[in-house]
């Protein structure tokens, strides 16, 4: 019944409606997606669709209903309605539809516009700060993002990590990195820096210099924030260890959210996109223990009938605010829609969204 309903809207509504679908999303909610993707690929999707050369906008996007988390559809917003996108409009927004606004991120909430800006004030004492570049996991608020736009700063996925850091230490002798300690370490060891060129910030507010001394700081490379995805932490050593017993030939790939010493154990890391590419283009007969989200496991599973993909843990791991966007609060985006007052906009402060959207630029032109 509500796929029908859906279906039917989606009909009535055209192509003034994009659905953009995160990998991590239900498969009911994922069957109705116009495009799925990772949180780089969807970034990218809004922006260009929502670029239209027609300035009548005859027929032309006027609504995202994003089905994934609060930063993604703040993100979609910022893009899709940059100054320059505006101006190919005729000044007309492209809306951004959150079906549940409460639909976080647990991650995200780890580092906040105050937190992140006491620890900049603190590391300025102490070491020059101009050489300091702030970069920030897209799993971020828009005032994170627009933090680091306004300092010479930069937004990165775990698709662009890498690039991004490179990107930031040709500019700066440093990077403050936010919010996941484990992307930033992961991609820090990758590239070659010293154990001893990573600083942790501890984000708990009494403690001075994040519970570093002055010397740590000023021999670190990177400055790690101290947030963590619950989703990817809780992916052990043991359970490599005892996918391995149990299937001898498997291949581990893992998410580089996940902790250090488990992305070193597996055979591979990489990005949603990446472990999904891999997969796919295995041979038949190939057999892989995964350790991401369960619902994408499951989907990459089901769409590789000819290869062996089982969860790297024996209990999957779900994201649990990816899966607050259900069939229901979907269907029930269409008839506000349809009425000309959609319900859940996700609207970014003009003055947040102008910085926000040069590390967001920055990021995408790393890609
Ligand atoms: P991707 O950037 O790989 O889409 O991951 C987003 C995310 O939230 C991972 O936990
Ligand atoms: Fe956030 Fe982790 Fe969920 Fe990704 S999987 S949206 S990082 S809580």
């Amino acid at each position: 019944m509500l796929h029908k309903i859906i279906e039917s809207a989606k009909k009535r509504l055209g192509n003034r409606l994009l659905i953009l679908g995160h990998h991590y999303q239900r498969e009911e909610v994922i069957a109705h997606a116009d495009l799925v993707g990772d949180s780089f690929q969807l970034s990218r999707m809004a922006a260009e669709r929502s670029v239209f050369s027609d300035v009548s906008n005859a027929g032309g996007l006027e609504f995202i209903i994003f089905c994934g988390v609060h930063f993604m559809a703040e993100t979609a917003d910022i893009l899709a309605n940059s100054p320059a996108n505006l101006a190919r409009r005729g000044g007309r927004r492209v809306e951004v539809i959150l079906p549940d606004v409460l639909a976080g991120c647990s991650m995200a909430d780890m580092a906040s516009y105050e937190t992140v800006s006491n620890c900049w004030e603190q590391l300025s004492r102490v070491i020059n700060i101009d050489e300091v570049i702030p970069v920030t996991y897209v799993n971020s608020s828009a005032e994170l993002k627009s933090f680091c736009g306004e300092r010479g700063g930069i937004s990165c996925t775990s698709g662009n990590a890498r690039a991004v850091l490179e990107w930031a230490l040709s500019r700066g002798r440093r990077v403050l990195f936010f919010p996941d300690q484990h992307l930033g370490r992961n991609t820090a060891l990758k590239m070659g820096i010293s154990p001893n060129e990573i600083a942790d910030w501890n984000s708990a507010a009494d403690l001075e210099l994040g519970g570093n001394s002055v010397e740590i700081i000023s021999r670190s490379k990177i400055l790690l924030w101290d947030g963590f995805c619950c989703v990817h932490q809780r992916f052990l050593l043991g359970h490599i260890d005892e996918i391995r017993n149990a299937i001898p030939n498997v291949r581990v790939i893992v998410h580089p959210e996940c902790r250090q010493d488990v992305v070193s154990k597996a055979d591979e890391a990489g990005s949603t996109a990446y472990i999904l590419k891999r997969i796919t283009e295995s041979p038949p007969g190939s057999c892989w223990a995964v350790g991401t989200e369960g619902r994408f496991v499951e989907r990459i599973a089901k769409q590789n009938p000819d290869k062996t993909v089982v969860n790297l843990a024996f209990q999957p791991s779900y994201c649990s605010t990816m899966g607050l966007i259900t069939l229901e609060n979907l269907a029930s985006m269409f008839n506000p829609i349809e009425q000309g007052k959609p319900l859940n906009v996700i609207r970014v402060d003009e003055k947040i969204a102008k910085n926000a959207l040069i590390a967001l630029q920055r990021m995408l032109e790393n890609g």
